[in-house]
């Protein structure tokens, strides 16, 4: 299934920056719409269950606790080829690895505090999207 939409998180590393507008306007002129948008902080709960996946990883831990330390934007985006798109545009999970001019090479700090999130397919995206919004909150 392919589909139009992505899911992101601008996590709290890039919050407590001040990088929020920076991003958002970055994605915004990348074409991406926003269909869903909020800030929220995530309880140890929610990033535990969001990052389940992770959990046997040695850094899950450090993980969760980045994840929950302050607020962060999660949004929903629409763009022809979204996951890969938005995968491009942030670049790659190491921000040393990154490409020039990529979201993570911008505001990224390290691989553990990346900045920002995007799901790796549209299975995920979807997923991912239906874990933090409601029908009526996605237009
Ligand atoms: P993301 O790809 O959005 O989701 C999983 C997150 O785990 C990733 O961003 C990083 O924040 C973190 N992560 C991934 N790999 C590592 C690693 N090797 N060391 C520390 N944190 C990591």
């Amino acid at each position: 299934m392919v589909t139009n939409r992505t899911f992101t998180m601008l996590k709290p590393d890039s919050l407590e920056k001040g990088n929020t507008g920076a991003i958002l306007e970055k994605i915004n002129t990348a074409g991406f719409r926003l269909v869903a948008m909020k800030q929220t902080q995530l309880s140890k709960r929610d990033a535990e269950a969001f990052y389940a996946v992770h959990n046997e990883r040695p850094f899950f831990n450090d993980l969760v606790e980045y994840m929950t330390r302050g607020p962060i934007v999660a949004a929903i985006l629409e763009k022809d080829n979204a996951v890969e798109d938005f995968r491009t545009l942030i670049g790659a999970t190491n921000p040393e690895e990154a490409a020039e001019g990529t979201i993570r090479k911008i505001f990224a700090t390290s691989i553990s505090e990346n900045a920002v999130h995007g799901s790796d397919s549209d299975e995920n995206a979807q997923i991912e999207g239906a874990f933090h919004f409601s029908g009526r909150e996605i237009f």
